[in-house]
């Protein structure tokens, strides 16, 4: 029988007394876009970090096509296929947008210290496969005009696409991607719904999303996990999680806390 992409069974991880994430259980299938979502705190961004290997769990088991993904460290996790961005933005900031996708190709390669120090034809060739492969992922983002950029340059909207640039760098299965329509308006955030969508057939990846914007969530995903408190709330397809009393009452149909931060609708 076929294996989930992704398995995640009976999770739990702990801070102290807080209990970030509780025997929470759910798979992924291979090639769609799934929705992660819940109130602030439910314990999302937990999850990536414990699947990234951020975070050890305190209990249970994740899986990646049928291998556990136990005690292998965070490069281990990207060898064996997932990558990721972040909620707060973490790039290379001093480093132009193309070195910033580049960086995760050359990593990859197989060359020595002598060999890289001497530049030797091997490496100058292994570079410049690695720059064209890097301009088509920043191109497939729609963002190659900002390659000589540096990177801390860039407005918000543009250094999240190219975070998510520089996680498809790594040739991932599985990409993670945490919050990132977060500050964009209506019309970034619709356009960017249509990156990820493309993003995801031409890349062949599945893509697991964290997001606040429920118009996005809802626009562009295949399937939903909600959660609440650490633990899974309900799973399913977009129309019936909306329709769903306990998201609705949880998550969906809550009204905004005046000042409070997220859930776009
Ligand atoms: N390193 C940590 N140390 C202590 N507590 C943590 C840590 N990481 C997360 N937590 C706590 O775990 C809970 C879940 O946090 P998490 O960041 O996973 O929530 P989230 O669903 O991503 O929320 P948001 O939508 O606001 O990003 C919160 O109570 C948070 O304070
Ligand atoms: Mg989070």
């Amino acid at each position: 029988m076929a294996h989930p992409l992704l398995e995640v069974s009976e999770l739990s991880r702990s801070f102290g007394g807080i209990c970030a994430v509780n025997s929470l259980s759910f798979r992924i299938e291979a090639g769609g876009i799934t929705g992660l979502i819940g109130p602030n705190g439910a314990g999302k961004t937990t999850v990536f970090n414990l699947i990234t290997a951020v975070y050890r769990p305190s209990s249970g088991a994740i899986l990646l096509d049928g291998h556990d993904l136990a005690g292998k460290r965070p490069y281990e996790v990207v060898r064996a296929g997932v990558a990721r961005t972040f909620q707060n933005i973490r790039l290379f900031g001093r480093l132009t947008c193309l070195e910033n996708v580049m960086t995760p190709i050359c990593a990859r390669g197989a060359h020595g210290r002598f060999a890289a120090l001497f530049r030797t034809p091997s490496v100058r060739n292994e570079e410049r496969r690695a720059r064209e492969s890097a301009l088509s992922t920043l191109d497939a983002l729609g963002i190659s005009d900002t390659a000589n950029l540096i990177a801390s340059t860039l407005p918000y909207g543009l250094q999240r696409k190219l975070e998510i640039a520089r996680a498809l760098a790594c040739n991932p299965r599985l990409l993670l991607l945490d919050e990132p329509a977060a500050g964009m308006n209506d019309a970034e955030m619709s356009e960017l719904g249509d990156t990820i969508v493309r993003v995801r057939q031409n890349f062949d990846v599945t893509i697991i999303l964290i997001e606040h914007h429920i118009k996005l969530v809802m626009g562009i995903c295949t399937n939903l996990v909600v959660m609440e408190r650490g633990a899974l709330l309900a799973e399913g397809k977009p129309n019936d999680i909306q329709n769903d009393e306990r998201v609705v009452a949880a998550y969906l149909g809550r009204p905004r806390a005046s000042g409070g931060k997220k859930r776009h609708v």
